[in-house]
């Protein structure tokens, strides 16, 4: 018989054992909690597409960031779901519009929760772009203005962190610009740097925006290309981004490594609607074990070199995580 040149089963033999030679580790420090919002609902709503997700009203936005943070959840991002839309969402740029709303109730009721804001026009514009339309697309330069305005209507809002998601060029430089100007020079920003034009977002999109029947593919980047995913998420890290992201998240692996690998910024991960339904889909039919499913994907996550993950998943993994020491 031939000996094994090497017993690697020989670590692997006990939990202790295995335990101490784990690479990667999950803590609930490591989630960011998306939040929808709607303007004008009495109760929470139901989004069909993802099932455990719902649009809170205003009214139980408090409470439901105070379970977040009591379940140990460092953050939540912020989505609102406006009745106010117009053609450049200039909701998102008044002092008491829905967005600047949200987080002055979110900080007032988990003051040591860090407040993120997603920073974009989609759901406050009437055609559902992420900007100022000009000539059937997104004005690049005219939305740029209007994000400085909307995160300086954040920052005196009280947000603790920035996290603009339309995937305009320039958009870090502006910002950082705007708010430091401001003298917000404190308040960090997570850009959403790689966000691919991706079918992931569909339930998102039946979440937030049903009438947007384009697509973002002027801005947003094509699935195939990672040269161009490095190279957006190294530019954005020139222009001052504090935390780099991937958008979406399991697909896109082997972009997360590049990053992670290029950069010496913090890099996230959005696992977004499709890759939560898909996971919910399949525990619904019966095929896999959701928990274990959805630990093993974000493990991945962590692995490829991910820092931070947004998921709708955060709560349910805090609950997980302190019930299990395996
Ligand atoms: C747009 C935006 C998208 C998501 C959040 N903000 C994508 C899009 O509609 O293009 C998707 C989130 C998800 O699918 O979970 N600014």
């Amino acid at each position: 018989m031939q000996t094994p040149q090497f017993r690697f089963r020989r670590l692997r033999r006990t939990s202790a054992l295995r335990r101490m030679v784990r690479e990667t580790e999950l803590t609930c420090a490591d989630f960011i909690l998306p939040i929808f919002v709607e303007e004008g609902i009495d109760e929470p709503v139901a989004i069909a597409s993802m099932p455990g997700v719902v649009r809170y009203p205003e009214a139980q936005l408090a409470s439901v960031v105070k379970r977040a943070a009591a379940a140990g959840i460092p953050a939540v991002l912020l989505f609102g779901v406006s009745q106010h839309k117009d053609a450049v969402g200039s909701d998102t740029f008044a002092d008491d519009g829905l967005l600047a709303r949200m987080i002055k109730i979110a900080k007032a009721a988990a003051p040591e929760i860090t407040v993120i804001s997603d920073n974009c026009f989609c759901e406050y514009t009437d055609h559902g772009h992420c900007g100022v339309v000009a000539d059937n697309d997104v004005d690049n330069d005219a939305t740029l203005v209007n994000l400085q305005r909307q995160a300086l209507v954040c920052a005196h809002a009280g947000v603790d962190m920035i996290a603009p998601s339309g995937m305009q060029d320039g958009m870090i430089a502006a910002l950082r610009e705007a708010l430091d100007e401001a003298g917000f020079g404190h308040i960090p920003i997570m850009s959403y740097s790689t966000k691919f034009a991706s079918a992931f977002y569909g339930p998102f999109r039946d979440a937030v925006d049903s009438t947007f029947k384009g697509t973002r593919n002027t801005y947003q980047m094509d699935p195939a290309n990672a040269r161009e995913a490095l190279a957006e998420s190294l530019q954005d890290e020139a222009e001052g981004a504090d935390i780099l992201m991937v958008k979406p998240a399991l697909a896109y692996l082997d972009i997360v490594h590049q990053i992670a690998a290029h950069s010496e910024r913090p890099v996230a991960v959005y696992h977004v609607s499709g890759e939560y339904a898909m996971i919910k889909a399949g525990a619904a039919a019966g095929v896999i074990d959701e928990q274990a499913i959805v630990m093993e994907t974000m493990l991945s996550f962590k692995r490829a070199g991910a820092d931070l993950i947004i998921t709708y998943y955060a709560e349910q993994i805090a609950h997980w995580l302190s019930e299990h020491h395996v």
